[in-house]
């Protein structure tokens, strides 16, 4: 099938065409621009679209059958109202759009990416907004799958990866927040798998599945195992959070904005999938956090 990912040269996006590629499909890459310093799999099409320029995403979807939304605004969850880079511009406008062109476009089958924790009352607005993404992919009337994953880890990702990085050059690891945070970290090649897997099956027509990894563990377990795996040992520093919100408050308006008060409620918000009506419906295996991040530090 030939099939569209809008924002397929970011984290998630890139494992998906991955995994599309793998399953026999033809994939486009839609995104504002083509990197050149990491460019996309030699096997994929390049095409621009971007989420806010609707006649661009008509030109991107011309002639295709499924398409995938993994569009997210650059520095998530660091929101910059002033350049228009919020939640509720980009992750929903940009959907409604996308989803209002695949409609024109005659596309098939929509694959959303939400988020675990989506709800109308959820308490934190970007929760609020992947809701209204849900519901206006939902009353579009065209073939959808809605995914909810939770936390996502993996070679390239923004998180675990700078757990890792603080490893290179300090004795310990800072971690905002307590600690305790609740999440069954899901590894990235098992998204990219069940997003494929999703692609002509009738049993994911029309359904929303939450999506996350085989264990629920704490932000200091996940950190832990990792510093394992990497063959590190570090204590980990806990910033209390209502301390890290003061401090936000007052960098988020430091060049590069490198905290806001929203993004340390973002980091610290617990996310546990349940993924019972996922398993019983694609039957596929969900890695352990320790194989997941061997795959990418060890290359096994
Ligand atoms: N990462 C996670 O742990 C996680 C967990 C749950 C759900 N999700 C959801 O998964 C989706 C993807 O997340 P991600 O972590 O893969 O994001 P990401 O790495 O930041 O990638 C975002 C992609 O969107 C593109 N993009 C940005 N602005 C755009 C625009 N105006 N028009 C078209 N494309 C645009 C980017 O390319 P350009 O900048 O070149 O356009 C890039 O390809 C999001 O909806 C996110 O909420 C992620």
């Amino acid at each position: 099938m030939n099939i569209v990912v809008a924002g397929g040269t970011g984290f998630l996006g890139r494992e998906i065409t991955r995994a599309l590629l793998e399953a026999g499909h033809q994939v486009t890459v839609a995104s504002r621009s083509n990197p050149q310093k990491e460019p996309i799999d030699a096997r994929a099409r390049w095409v621009r679209g971007d989420v806010m320029e609707p006649d661009s995403l008509a030109q991107a979807l011309a002639g295709s059958d499924v398409v995938v939304d993994a569009v997210q605004f650059p520095n998530s969850p660091i929101e910059n109202p002033r350049k228009g880079l919020t939640f509720e511009r980009i992750d929903l406008g940009g959907t409604r759009n996308l989803v209002d062109a695949a409609r024109a476009a005659g596309v098939g089958h929509f694959i959303g990416l939400s988020g675990v924790g989506a709800a109308e009352d959820a308490e934190y607005p970007w929760l609020r907004y992947k809701w209204e993404e849900e519901q206006h992919i939902i009353a579009s009337g065209l073939t959808y799958t809605i995914f909810r994953p939770s936390w996502i880890y993996g070679e390239r990702d923004v998180a675990l990866n700078r757990f890792l990085g603080f490893a290179k050059f300090l004795p310990f690891i800072p971690v905002i927040g307590n600690g305790k945070t609740r999440i069954n970290p899901l590894f990235v090649r098992d998204l990219g798998v069940h997003v494929a897997a999703a692609v002509g099956n009738e049993a994911a027509r029309n359904r929303m599945f939450e999506l996350g990894g085989p264990a629920v563990m704490t932000m200091d377990e996940i950190i832990r195992v990792t510093l394992k795996v990497a063959g590190k040992r570090r204590f980990l520093l806990h910033a209390p959070k209502p301390l890290m919100k003061l401090v936000a408050g007052v960098i988020q308006f430091a060049p590069g904005r490198p905290l806001t008060p929203g993004a340390v409620d973002f980091i610290t918000m617990d996310g546990v999938a349940d993924t019972s009506s996922l398993t019983e419906t694609f039957g596929l295996a969900l890695t352990p956090l320790e194989q997941g991040v061997s795959t990418y530090l060890h290359n096994s």
